[in-house]
């Protein structure tokens, strides 16, 4: 094999955007596609002229691919996700990789059965600065980590709340901002520096209509009693992108995608108990780090799922590691919901039992206008 066979399950947004992505690797060749909708299906078929189906289940045991990736609203990448794995096709979850943390654990036992190639769509992962960031706070080169902070504000009109009945509810799509436009900082987040053990939230919705949160906000405390703040948001317009890390021998900030690394000439604690200058703090210094030039976007992780197969080249999105954000989208809805703390790992019967009761609760507008733009970042 010296590419791997693709098909596409949902191709009416992202997924399209995946289709054009493909023709530039090598490493891939695009085969199929499929969605429920006959007419978005047809023309993406077209458009590239490879098999179309309207049933995933068809287009996994045609035997044509030798991987799916899954970019249907989120509900179904477990559904698509398992049965492509049980069927032995190796499998790129768009993110979020499930809804609730109990069908995370489902899709990793899964691969652990099915011994197959799964990974996400956590494209932020590739980035040199991210891999950097990792790399440094990996390597213990801030200590002991005693604060973190994360910022990830921007905006979404009604009109894109509108575009799809889906949307925002919570019988189609599981939660507002926490489950669709914060997962890519969450999962860095909590790559980068960990998950914490409690999670205390507030959730709500400021300015869209629509059933779940375009707000949260949370303090997070950590296992070895370390505190993080969290923020993220659709009604802020000019948005913020901060990661923020401080530890024992410096801090670590990313801010809008450039790195800050400042290093202490003596961790804080020594110089705490050591310096006799009443209004001393320690020297620090900025520590210039190398950014490694790397394929980000899309298509890095696409390549890097068709080299895993091909060559055994590592996953930079090993599927297991999805189930930390997941941790926290679920913790932040439902500690914000509560009122009070939750645990994390957080208690999967009680979040199951949570999302089935706002799905009672939830109405879904068939009768809204569907608009199918994909996002012009992702338009290449
Ligand atoms: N990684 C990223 O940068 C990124 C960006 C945007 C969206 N996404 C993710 O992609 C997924 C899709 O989002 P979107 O904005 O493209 O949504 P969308 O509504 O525009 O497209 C989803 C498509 O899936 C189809 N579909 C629904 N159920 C299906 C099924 N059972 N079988 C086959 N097709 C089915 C729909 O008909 C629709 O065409 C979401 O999970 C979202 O979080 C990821």
């Amino acid at each position: 094999m010296d590419k791997v066979r693709f098909g596409i399950v949902g191709v009416g947004g992202m997924g399209s955007g995946h289709a054009n992505t493909i023709q530039n690797i090598e490493e891939c060749e695009l085969v199929a596609v499929c969605d429920i909708d006959p007419e978005v299906v047809k023309q993406i078929s077209e458009k590239h002229n490879v098999k179309s189906f309207t049933d995933y289940k068809e287009l996994i045991d045609s035997g044509m691919a030798d991987a799916v990736i899954v970019a249907t609203p989120h509900y179904y990448h477990p559904i698509v996700g398992m049965y492509a794995m049980d069927k032995g096709l190796a499998v790129l979850s768009e993110k979020p990789m499930a809804v609730t943390v109990k069908s995370a654990d489902a899709m990793i036992e899964k691969v652990k059965e099915t011994g197959v190639p799964f990974t996400i769509m956590y494209q932020s992962r590739a980035s040199g600065v991210n891999q950097a960031a990792r790399k440094l706070i990996a390597e213990g080169k801030l200590g002991e980590i005693y604060r973190t902070c994360l910022i990830s504000s921007g905006f979404r009109s009604q009109a894109y709340y509108n575009s799809a009945p889906w949307r925002g509810t919570w019988k189609e799509e599981g939660g507002g901002v926490l489950i669709n436009q914060a997962p890519h900082p969450l999962d860095l987040f909590s790559w980068i520096g960990g998950l914490p053990s409690k999670v205390t939230a507030r959730t709500a919705n400021r300015r869209h209509e629509m059933e779940c949160e375009d707000e949260a906000s949370a303090m997070l405390e950590y296992e070895n009693g370390a505190i993080g703040f969290l923020h993220v948001s659709t009604s802020e317009s000019p948005g913020t992108s901060l990661m923020e890390f401080c530890g024992e021998k410096g801090k670590l900030t990313i801010r809008g995608g450039s790195l800050d690394f400042r290093v202490l000439e003596m961790p804080l604690q020594e110089f705490n108990d050591t310096t006799e200058n009443m209004w001393g703090s320690p020297k620090c210094e900025k520590v210039e780090v190398e950014i490694e030039d790397r394929e980000t976007g899309h298509g890095a992780i696409i390549r890097n799922l068709a080299r895993n197969i091909l060559h055994g080249e590592p996953l930079i999105v090993p599927g297991e590691e999805g189930v930390n954000s997941m941790e926290l989208i679920n913790s932040v809805i439902l500690s914000g919901h509560k009122g009070e703390p939750v645990d994390v790992p957080l208690d999967r019967d009680e979040y199951e039992r949570f999302i089935e009761e706002m799905k009672k609760t939830s109405k879904v507008d068939k009768s809204a206008k569907v608009q199918r733009v994909t996002d012009p970042n992702h338009v290449k």
